[in-house]
């Protein structure tokens, strides 16, 4: 059995006191969900230290945006897999679609972001998905099997026993059209067909999550799907109380 994840991705968003506010209010909602689901937030990187501090001792995991693919040196403003592990980081998500697309990360150059981190002691989660016009145009599959294929190619199929997919649709992301259970769920079957087609006790332990638009309300219905593992939630991650509502649709089908 999986254990269902839900992680929340900050983005560019947070203040000093509304960190402090949410990840206090979260301690909570972790420890109680922790025997059955698992849940984490993605700080911005200035944050990671202020959050290691506040969840410390408790249930919630935490993790980083993005990450180099360097440990150190002349790297100006990066962030490595070593140094976010000596502040606690579990997690790094990896080639979200807004760094693929705003900061023109191939996948090729993701695959060395996911090894990196997984080298250095982080759960990688690398996201996947396809822009809208890919959607209409029926190509969603392959844009993901090229996204997961760079990964294999590097890392080996191995490799995601000590990593999460996520799924994001980039249509879906921000915009409140989240995919239908029914559309992500059969994405979801086939990246673990894909994944099968390599190893197929791989593919029936990686831990795949959706994100894009996934709230209070679309959380319980898509968390139902059985190839759906949890969600890595944006906007509705920055509340509080629509971000427990979320790990507890994910407990109700744990
Ligand atoms: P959203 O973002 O939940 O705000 O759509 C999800 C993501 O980009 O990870």
């Amino acid at each position: 059995m999986r254990k269902p994840l839900v992680m929340g991705n900050w983005k560019l968003n947070g203040t000093k006191d509304s960190v402090k506010a949410l990840v206090t209010a979260l301690l909570d909602s972790a420890n109680k969900a922790s025997p059955k689901a698992d849940v984490a937030v993605c700080a911005p990187a200035v944050f990671i230290g202020m959050v290691e501090n506040l969840a410390q001792g408790s249930s919630l995991k935490w993790g980083s945006e993005d990450c180099d693919i360097h440990t150190q040196g002349a790297y100006t403003g990066e962030n490595s897999p070593v140094m976010l592990r000596e502040f606690g980081c579990t997690y790094a998500i990896v080639g979200h679609s807004e760094r693929r697309d705003y900061h023109k990360e191939s996948s090729e150059y993701v695959a060395q972001k996911y090894k990196c981190a997984q080298e250095n002691g982080l759960i990688p989660v690398l996201c996947v998905g396809e822009s809208e016009k890919e959607f209409d145009e029926g190509k969603t599959m392959d844009v993901i099997r090229e996204e997961l294929k760079a990964v294999i190619d590097l890392c080996g199929i191995k490799s995601f026993e000590k990593a999460v997919i996520a799924y994001e649709p980039i249509w879906a992301i921000g915009t409140g059209k989240t995919a239908t259970p029914e559309i992500a769920q059969k994405v979801h079957s086939d990246i673990r067909a894909y994944l099968a087609s390599f190893d197929a006790d791989v593919a029936s332990k990686v831990q795949i999550l959706y994100g894009g638009s996934c709230n209070a309300k679309t959380a319980p219905a898509l968390f139902a799907q059985p190839d759906i593992d949890g969600g890595l939630v944006g906007g509705a991650s920055l509340k509080a109380p629509d971000f427990s509502a979320i790990i507890e649709a994910a407990v109700a089908n744990a």
